[in-house]
C-alpha cells in the first residue's frame, strides 16, 4: 500500500485542473495523455471553492464526471484534498482562521494558503471537505492514490497559534521553570511566570529569542502534520487499500521536518523546482532526490512536482534547453523516483501561474514541448525494471532541519552562516567525485555507513552527540566542519571547545570563531583554501592534518585535524573550504564513485542510470552517451 493503486510501473502526469477548463476541453485532455502515455494526474489541489460553492453545499457532480473520465481513458487519479486554498465565503465567515505574519498582518484571501492551521474553524472544514471526497470517492476504480493538502508550510502568528504552542511548550516543558531555563530566560528579562504570557515569535523590538523561534518551528511542523494525520485517518477509515500522501517542497519557508513527517505517509513525494539556470539546477535536484529518496528510507519515492520547459530562478523563467526536461526527470528516476510527474499537465488560461510551462503548452499539442513529453512518455515503461532495486552507498551527509532553522536567523550567531550552503556544497563535491550520498538525520541510524559528513551541524542535541560517538567509537569514519556542535538542542552553546562536547572524541578544543572579510581567502598548507569562517583550534591529541598558511591568530595553526577514536576516526574542517580543499580531502578519504562532473552515474543491483548533463560525449567504462543523453543499462559484472 505504498504504491498508487492500479498504476503499473513508473508514474508519469501531472496536476490537472479540469475545473479551469470547459468540458469540451476534458476530451482532448484524456486523448492527450494516452498519446503522451500519461498514468496518473494530480486532481483538485485547489478546487475548494469549486466543490463547496457555499458553506456545507456541495457539488461534485463535475469532478464526478472527471474521475469517469479519466477512469475510462485509463489515467489513474492522485486526489487531492483542496484545504490549502479556502474559498472567499470561508474567510469571511472566519476571518479568525486567516493567516496571521508575525508583524501582526493578516493575510486576506485573493491567493492561496490563507490560513490559520491553528484555528478550530478552519480544522473543522478542512475536515468536513476531506470527509465527503472520502465518502463519495475511496471505492472509486480510478482513484489510485490521496494527497493531502499541497505543500504545508504556511505558518500563523496568530492568537490561535499561540493558544497552541503554550500546550505544545507545557507539553514538552512540564514547568515554566524547566522552559526559563532551557530558553535562557534571565537574558533581556525574559522570564516567564504564566504560561499565557508566552507568545509567538512575533516582530518584535530588536533581536528575539533564537530557542524561543526554534521551538516556534518545531511546534509549527508538528501542528501542520497533526492536520495532515486528522485527514489522512478518515481517509484511511474510508478506504484502507489507498495509499495517502502530501508533497514535501524544500524551501527556507517550509517549516517541516521530513524526517518526522516521512513516518505518517505511505510515500515520500516531493516537488523539486531548482532555482538557478546553470548547472546548479542539475546539482539541487541531485540533491533534492538524494533527500527524499533518505526520507523515504531508501524505498521508493515519487517527483510529485517539476516545472516542464522552464526554470524558476531569481532573475524570472529561463527556458530548459531541449532534452533537460527528460534529463531532470532521470536524474530524481535514477536516484529513486518512481516516476516523474510534473506542475501542471495544461498551462493556464488565466490566474496567477498563467504563464507556468506544462506539459501541454498554451499553444496545444503541435508543440516541440509536447513532442518531448511523448517521447520522453514512450521511453519510461521501459525503466521499470530497476526501480525497486536499492541505492546501496557507505556514504552520508548529516541533514539538521534544527539546524537550518535556528541559522535562518543570522542575527544569533557568531556570523553569517548559510547551512544549506554548507550542506548543498558536500553533496556537489562528493556527485563530481561520482560518489551518491544518502542523508540522515543527526540522531538517525549511521549503522549502514562507513563515512558521515557534517557540514556545520551547528545544532547538536545531546542525543545526537552520543550517536556520533557511538558512530565512531564502533569504526565510523566522522569529518565535521566548522561550527558543528556549537549549540545543543535549546541553542545554548556547548560550553568548553563547543563540538557538542565531543572534544575528547576530535581530540581538540575550537577555542574562537574567527569570521573573516567577504571575498578574501585564507591559504591552507598544499590544502587549497578557506573563506568567510575559521576557527581556532587547540590539539588535544588530535593529528594535524594542514595548517592555515595565512591570516591574523590562525597562520600556523590547525585547519584540518583528525583524530583516532575507538575504532574509528574523528576529522575536523574548521574553516568552510572551498570546493577544491573539500575536493582534495575526499580524495584523500577515498570517496570516489563511477560518475563524472557534470554525469549521474548511479547503480542499483545490476543495473546502471547515466545521465550526461555535458555537450560532449561521456565514456563510462565500456558505455558512451552522447552529449545531453541518457541511458539505463544492464552492467556486465
Ligand atoms: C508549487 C505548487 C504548485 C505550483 C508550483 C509552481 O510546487 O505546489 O501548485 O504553484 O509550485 O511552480
Amino acid at each position: 500500500m505504498d504504491w498508487p493503486r492500479g498504476v503499473d510501473g513508473l508514474c508519469y502526469g501531472g496536476d490537472y485542473n479540469p475545473e479551469q477548463w470547459p468540458e469540451e476541453v476534458w476530451d482532448d485532455d484524456v486523448a492527450l495523455m494516452r498519446e503522451a502515455g500519461v498514468n496518473l494526474v494530480t486532481v483538485g489541489v485547489f478546487s475548494w471553492a469549486c466543490l463547496e460553492p457555499k458553506e456545507g453545499e456541495f457539488d461534485f457532480g463535475w469532478l464526478d464526471r472527471v474521475m469517469d473520465k479519466l477512469g475510462e481513458g485509463g489515467v489513474k487519479v492522485d486526489l487531492a484534498t483542496p484545504t490549502a486554498s479556502p474559498p472567499p465565503w470561508f474567510t469571511l465567515a472566519h476571518p479568525d482562521a486567516l493567516n496571521t505574519r508575525p508583524d501582526g498582518t493578516v493575510q486576506v484571501h485573493g491567493s492561496r494558503d490563507t490560513y490559520d492551521v491553528h484555528a478550530p474553524a478552519y480544522q473543522r472544514a478542512s475536515l468536513r471537505i476531506a470527509s465527503e471526497l472520502a465518502e463519495r470517492y475511496a471505492e472509486h476504480p480510478a482513484l489510485a492514490m490521496w494527497h493531502v493538502h499541497n505543500e504545508y508550510g504556511s505558518t500563523s502568528h496568530s492568537a490561535h497559534a499561540e493558544r497552541a504552542f503554550r500546550g505544545w511548550l507545557q507539553a514538552k516543558y512540564g514547568s515554566l521553570d524547566n522552559l526559563n531555563r532551557a530558553w535562557w530566560g534571565a537574558f533581556w528579562s525574559q522570564r516567564y511566570s504564566d504560561w499565557d504570557q508566552i507568545l509567538a515569535p512575533r516582530a518584535t523590538q530588536y533581536l528575539s529569542n533564537p530557542a524561543h523561534a526554534l521551538d516556534f518551528k518545531r511546534f509549527t511542523s508538528d501542528a501542520l502534520l497533526g492536520h495532515y494525520i486528522a485527514q489522512r485517518d478518515l481517509l484511511r477509515q474510508a478506504n484502507p487499500e489507498i495509499p495517502i500522501t502530501t508533497n514535501f517542497v524544500f524551501g527556507q519557508w517550509a517549516p517541516v521536518d521530513p524526517w518526522k513527517w516521512a513516518a505518517e505517509v505511505d510515500l515520500i513525494a516531493f516537488d523539486s523546482y531548482p532555482s538557478s539556470p546553470d548547472e546548479t539546477a542539475e546539482r539541487q535536484s541531485a540533491m533534492h532526490a538524494d533527500l527524499s529518496r533518505s526520507w523515504a528510507g531508501g524505498r521508493p519515492w515519487l517527483l510529485m512536482e517539476q516545472a516542464a520547459a522552464s526554470i524558476h530562478s531569481p532573475d524570472g523563467a529561463i527556458a530548459k534547453s531541449p532534452g533537460r526536461m527528460a534529463r531532470h526527470s532521470m536524474i530524481h528516476i535514477g536516484r529513486g523516483s518512481k516516476g516523474a510527474m510534473f506542475f501542471q499537465w495544461r498551462s493556464g488560461r488565466g490566474g496567477s501561474e498563467q504563464w507556468h510551462s506544462a506539459l501541454v503548452p498554451h499553444a496545444g499539442k503541435n508543440t516541440r514541448m509536447f513532442r518531448e513529453v511523448v517521447d520522453f512518455g514512450k521511453a519510461l515503461p521501459g525503466l521499470a525494471q530497476g526501480a525497486e532495486e536499492p541505492i546501496e552507498t557507505d556514504v552520508a551527509i548529516l541533514w539538521s532541519p534544527d539546524s537550518w532553522w535556528a541559522t535562518g536567523d543570522h542575527a544569533s550567531l557568531p556570523a553569517r552562516v548559510d547551512y544549506l550552503e554548507n550542506v548543498a556544497q558536500i553533496h556537489r563535491v562528493l556527485r563530481d567525485r561520482g560518489v551518491v550520498a544518502d542523508f540522515v538525520r543527526p540522531e538517525g541510524d549511521l549503522s549502514n555507513y562507513r563515512t558521515v559528513i557534517a557540514p556545520s551541524t551547528y545544532v547538536l542535541s545531546r542525543a545526537a552527540a552520543e550517536n556520533l560517538r557511538w558512530f565512531t567509537a564502533g569504526g565510523g569514519r566522522l569529518v565535521a566542519s566548522y561550527l558543528t556542535g556549537a549549540v545543543d538542542e535549546h541553542c545554548q552553546i556547548w560550553l568548553d571547545g563547543y563540538l557538542g562536547g565531543l572534544t575528547d572524541m576530535f581530540g581538540i578544543r575550537v577555542t574562537e570563531h574567527l569570521p573573516q572579510p567577504a571575498g578574501e581567502t585564507r591559504a591552507l598548507w598544499n590544502f587549497g583554501a578557506a573563506e568567510r569562517f575559521c576557527e581556532l583550534v587547540e590539539l588535544r591529541g588530535a593529528q594535524c592534518v594542514t595548517q592555515y598558511a595565512t591570516g591574523q591568530v590562525i597562520e600556523n595553526q590547525p585547519a584540518v585535524t583528525v583524530n583516532p577514536f575507538g575504532e574509528g576516526e574523528a576529522w575536523y574542517v574548521s574553516c568552510k573550504l572551498v570546493d577544491e580543499a573539500w575536493d582534495r580531502l575526499f580524495e584523500s578519504l577515498e570517496l570516489t564513485g563511477p560518475g563524472l562532473p557534470g554525469v549521474d552515474v548511479v547503480d542499483r543491483g545490476p543495473w546502471r542510470y547515466v545521465v550526461n548533463h555535458t555537450d560532449a560525449e561521456a565514456r563510462i567504462g565500456d558505455l558512451v552517451v552522447p552529449a545531453g543523453g541518457w541511458s539505463v543499462v544492464k552492467r556486465s559484472s
